[in-house]
């Protein structure tokens, strides 16, 4: 019998260790009686390598669970201390920051060139706390009840029976509820499959607050407007690449950093006074509209810049943890029923899939000197404060937060107990603004396309009565767009006629 106690030769000639540092044994052989004899069990060193790789994946992301993202710098340069005391936001601050970006539907593995919204989240280690945006590279979304987002989700990802995806399933889901044009819209359209995340803007789609020093409240929107200009490509093109090179968007974004070339946006807010969203035009809370920007145009606040690639997918990106709830003093909610359901949603999913402590975790820890929480122990605690007080308040001068009187960053409410939809006003219904988008956005050659590709999805496997109701709901949008669609469709033409995705800046 021979011992072999000799290193690698083709490793590192310093050993690896167990998982308690002790030096280990051999990552090439197990231990077992004689060369052809049985495995054992006190071989703790080929357990412990067994039952780590067996629990190394967290679940995936319900949804977006398939993206990338770097670090970067947010630098202000404009002067938005009329509306928000935010420290993110004071003249001439820096902020470091994560981005991430994804598509929804799609598993970690699916290619990154599927036609889908694309999530836009980002994370601002401020001063005041982690300022989390979480938004798309749209402005609206398909529904605006967040009652309806796990429905909503459903028929976009697989059948139960199948496992396939199912286009009659989605356009079910969308004919049944018309607030989805405006974002079907979006969707179908150039957006809907970006050249790069690189040229892609970011939205944060929802209406928030701001409040100043003197705690004057404002509504508003984020968009982070793209330096390197908005690409996108044809649905042949997506097509192929998808066959070709499933990571890349996300090849791009890593390589295009390694290269130094820093990507970076503009962010621009649109405001509106307080006090207007009681008699707006569009009811300014409804995810599925936007603010045109003839009425609240674009301010400048700063630029991002994403200058830094993880150094570990796993830890810095698919551990972190962006959530709506993540805001800091100067920024609030709104009524908007999508965001309020969001600001339960993400830190509930958090605690499920990586575990409740996920927000010592480095990328998703905050960078507050000093910072005091009531929340401790749980599964893989690391943070602690020894034996000072865990109850307030208390005698012994361990922090203590005791605001009473309005919440700084509310707003009115009164009535009945209610479930029913938003009250909508005078211009609000479910299909001008999609109208406005195909008629005013889109050029002659981007319409083309648009026709092509909703001809092309609903030719894949869409069938009555839903087709009927799509064709019809098109029509509500606008009467030519739908006859066009309709006419694609029944005479099965419905290539792909246009290879020129174009810049249609989003006007309305
Ligand atoms: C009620 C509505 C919604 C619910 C319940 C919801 C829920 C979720 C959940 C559970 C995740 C997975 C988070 C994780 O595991 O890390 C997620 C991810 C995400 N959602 Fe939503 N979502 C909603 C609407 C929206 C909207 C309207 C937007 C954009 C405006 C959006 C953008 C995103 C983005 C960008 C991510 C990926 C974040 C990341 O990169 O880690 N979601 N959402």
């Amino acid at each position: 019998m021979t011992t072999q106690q000799t290193r690698s030769t083709t490793g590192s000639t310093t050993g690896s260790t167990t998982g308690t540092g002790a030096p280990a044994p051999s990552d090439r052989n197990s231990l077992t009686v004689g060369p052809d004899g049985p495995m054992l069990l006190h071989d703790h060193h080929f357990v412990e390598q067994m039952a780590h790789f067996n629990r190394e994946r967290v679940p995936e992301r319900n949804v977006h669970a398939k993206g990338s993202g770097a670090f970067g710098t947010f630098t202000v340069t404009g002067d938005v201390t009329a509306y928000t005391k935010a420290a993110v936001f004071q003249p001439g601050a820096e902020t470091e920051m994560l981005a991430r970006f994804s598509t929804v539907a799609g598993e970690m593995g699916s290619p990154d060139t599927w036609r889908d919204p694309r999530g836009f989240a980002l994370k601002f280690y401020t001063s005041e706390g982690n300022w989390d945006l979480v938004g798309n590279n749209t402005p609206v979304f398909f529904v605006r009840d967040s009652m309806k987002f796990p429905h909503f989700i459903r028929s976009q990802k697989r059948r139960g029976g199948s496992g396939l995806r199912d286009n009659d399933m989605q356009w079910d889901f969308w004919t049944l509820n018309p607030e989805s044009a405006h974002q079907v819209t979006w969707l179908m359209g150039d957006r809907g499959i970006p050249a790069s995340w690189r040229t892609m803007n970011g939205y944060g789609s929802h209406t928030y607050m701001l409040y100043n020093e003197a705690g004057e409240k404002f509504w508003v929107k984020f968009h982070f407007i793209s330096h390197q200009g908005v690409e996108c490509l044809t649905q042949a093109d997506a097509n192929r690449i998808a066959g070709e090179d499933s990571d890349f968007h996300r090849r791009d974004l890593y390589e295009a950093i390694e290269n130094g070339d820093h990507p970076a946006w503009t962010l621009k807010i649109q405001v509106m006074p307080y006090e207007d969203a009681k008699t707006y035009r569009f009811n300014p809370f409804d995810l599925t509209k936007v603010w045109p920007h003839s009425d609240y145009p674009l301010i400048e606040v700063g630029t991002m810049t994403l200058n830094r690639n993880p150094e570990n997918h796993f830890a810095q990106i698919e551990q972190a943890a962006f959530e709506p709830s993540a805001i800091v003093p100067g920024i609030g909610f709104s009524p908007d029923k999508m965001l309020l359901g969001r600001v339960f949603a993400y830190a509930d999913t958090h605690r499920y899939r990586i575990g409740p402590n996920y927000q010592q975790l480095p990328v998703n820890r905050h960078r507050v000197e000093g910072a005091y929480t009531y929340q401790f122990d749980g599964p893989m605690a690391y943070d602690h404060v020894g034996d000072r007080s865990k109850y307030a308040p208390n005698t012994y001068d361990d922090p203590y937060s005791d605001l009473t009187g309005p919440a700084e960053d509310g707003w009115e409410t009164d009535g009945d107990m209610v479930r029913e939809a938003y009250t909508l006003r005078a211009e609000d219904d479910d299909f001008g603004q999609a109208g406005t988008m195909v008629r005013d956005v889109f050029d002659d050659a981007a319409r083309e396309r648009f026709v092509g590709n909703v001809a092309g999805h609903l030719a894949g496997g869409v069938s009555e009565p839903v087709l009927e109701r799509a064709f019809e709901y098109w029509r509500n949008v606008d009467a030519e767009i739908g006859k066009r669609i309709e006419e694609a469709v029944r005479s099965g033409d419905h290539g792909d006629p246009a290879p020129h995705p174009t810049d249609a800046e989003e006007t309305v």
